[in-house]
């Protein structure tokens, strides 16, 4: 926000130079520059492009009529009549003496900015798009009370530069969370704490790069994030196809490329967990080849009906950069995540996230480690896991009832599964059709293959993400999905 109404608290020295202090606002509204004549006019202009950009935003309180017009030199009244012209308008609203706000209705829609793990309109009560654990989960009390007792635990010189790898007490606690839970073979040293899987691939991508590597292979179908990830790292993505086992490892082989990007937890998008063979082929390639295997536990914390799968990293520790987040756990808004790099790359990742912004912010990672240790995220799991898998069921009864004969895989693990329903619902572009019309939002999974295929038999198959969902608003979004039919 560029400019929002100065409060004492926020302006403490009380200098005047807070956020919506005299600059900010002169900033936003230079209305002072236009000719005497046409001060009005502009000043109007200025406010009603401020609130249709998004620079003033929906609930932003405005100045008083006299202190924004002592704060652009302009009289009082052109600003009464401004406001006044806004809010007939519908821009502004407000009462004399209650003050003026900027209104929700009319604020111009604020663009996110496009590109890889970009925030959006995800997560509606009828938005099957998959990326999202429930929100409404994040256990906001524990956060807080970890928050108050870190902030009152810390000595002064834990707010200088941190270790750009991560404070140490977090490290500690992902080592041991890591090892018991993923099976990640881990020392400290070896942890980068990162602002989530996103940055973690992209240090890996620069490391690589400037090791000489120009290529990365990434699953197909995949996440189109790891393309755009590796690309604004200087690489170009390879896409090797993934079969009912994961990786196809002769097809890697026949790329020639040095290192593959995959997801064997619970594959995205086709929710395949990578067996045991296949795991023990890919890190077979790596030690053979001198490979790198970059794997995204995306969401590996969760698994339902069988025992957990560890880590492929496990594996092979030497050859593998294992990555997660607490994205899906917690909430991926947190940006937190890590990298554990194998020995000989550790020290080249760890140099590359100080160039890049210095280490992650203290306080969120001290609260982070104490969440772990004392229990809280194993704890913030199993509730989680609980839900989901309530969940997970509601979806996969829900499309039996309503679209007979669909089949529902992917389905031990992770926050979304895969729906392969009867040609009958199809072709695809009729089905997506269908269900905009209804207003239910979905993604096919063609969206996430290179090769385009995986519609051509007529079946439309759709990557279901359900863990946003309550029961409820699934039940009712796949019965309004098919009455298009
Ligand atoms: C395949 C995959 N990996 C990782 C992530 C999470 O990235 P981050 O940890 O940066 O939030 C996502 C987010 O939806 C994803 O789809």
């Amino acid at each position: 926000m560029a400019a929002s109404r100065t409060t004492s608290d926020d302006d403490v020295d009380g200098d005047g130079a807070g956020a919506g202090g005299t600059a900010a606002w002169e900033l936003l509204l230079p209305s002072t520059a236009a000719p005497a004549r046409s001060r009005g006019r502009a000043l109007q202009g200025a406010l009603r492009d401020a609130v249709r950009s998004g620079r003033l935003a929906p609930g932003t309180q405005l100045p008083s009529s006299r202190e924004l017009a002592a704060d652009l030199r302009v009289s009082r009244g052109l600003v009464t009549d401004a406001y006044a012209q806004l809010t007939a308008e519908g821009y502004l609203s407000g009462r004399q003496g209650s003050g003026t706000w900027v209104t929700s209705a009319c604020a111009g829609p604020v663009a996110p900015a496009p590109g890889p793990f970009a925030a959006d309109d995800r997560g509606g009560p009828a938005d099957f798009r998959p990326g999202l654990p429930d929100l409404s989960l994040f256990p906001r009390a524990a956060w807080s009370a970890a928050h108050r007792r870190v902030l009152t635990r810390l000595p002064h010189r834990a707010f200088g530069y941190p270790d750009p790898r991560g404070l140490p007490e977090l490290r500690a606690a992902l080592t041991d969370l890591l090892a018991r839970r993923r099976g990640v073979a881990v020392e400290p040293d070896r942890v980068v704490v990162c602002s989530g899987v996103a940055q973690a691939h992209t240090l890996i991508g620069l490391v690589l790069r400037d090791r000489g590597e120009r290529r990365v292979a990434v699953e197909d179908p995949g996440s189109p994030e790891h393309t755009a990830l590796f690309a604004a790292a200087g690489l170009e993505a390879v896409p090797v196809p993934v079969d009912c086992d994961g990786l196809d490892p002769a097809a890697l082989a026949a790329t020639g490329v040095r290192a593959a990007v995959v997801t064997p937890a619970h594959q995205f998008p086709s929710g395949v967990a990578y067996t045991a063979r296949r795991r023990g082929e890919l890190a077979d390639w790596a030690r053979e080849s001198g490979g790198l295997l970059i794997e995204d536990d995306y969401d590996g914390d969760f698994r339902y009906d069988r025992a957990p799968v560890g880590a492929l990293q496990g594996l092979a520790p030497g050859r593998v950069a294992y990555t997660g987040s607490v994205s899906k756990s917690l909430a991926p808004g947190l940006r937190l995540g890590w990298l554990v790099a194998p020995a000989e790359l550790a020290a080249e990742v760890a140099a590359r996230k100080r160039t890049m912004d210095l280490g992650n912010a203290v306080t969120e990672q001290a609260v982070l480690a104490e969440f772990i240790s004392g229990g809280h995220y194993d704890r913030q799991l199993r509730r989680c896991q609980r839900l989901y898998r309530i969940r997970r069921n509601t979806l996969a009864e829900a499309l039996e009832r309503h679209f007979p004969g669909s089949q529902v895989s992917g389905i031990a693990a992770g926050l979304h599964v895969i729906a392969a329903l009867p040609a009958r619902y199809g072709p695809e572009p009729r089905f997506l059709a269908a269900a905009a019309a209804a207003g239910v939002a979905v993604r096919p999974l063609s969206d996430y293959t290179v090769r385009g295929g995986g519609a051509e038999d007529g079946q439309v198959r759709l990557v279901m993400g359900y863990a946003h969902l309550s029961p409820a608003d699934i039940e009712r979004s796949v019965a309004l999905l098919a009455r298009g039919f």
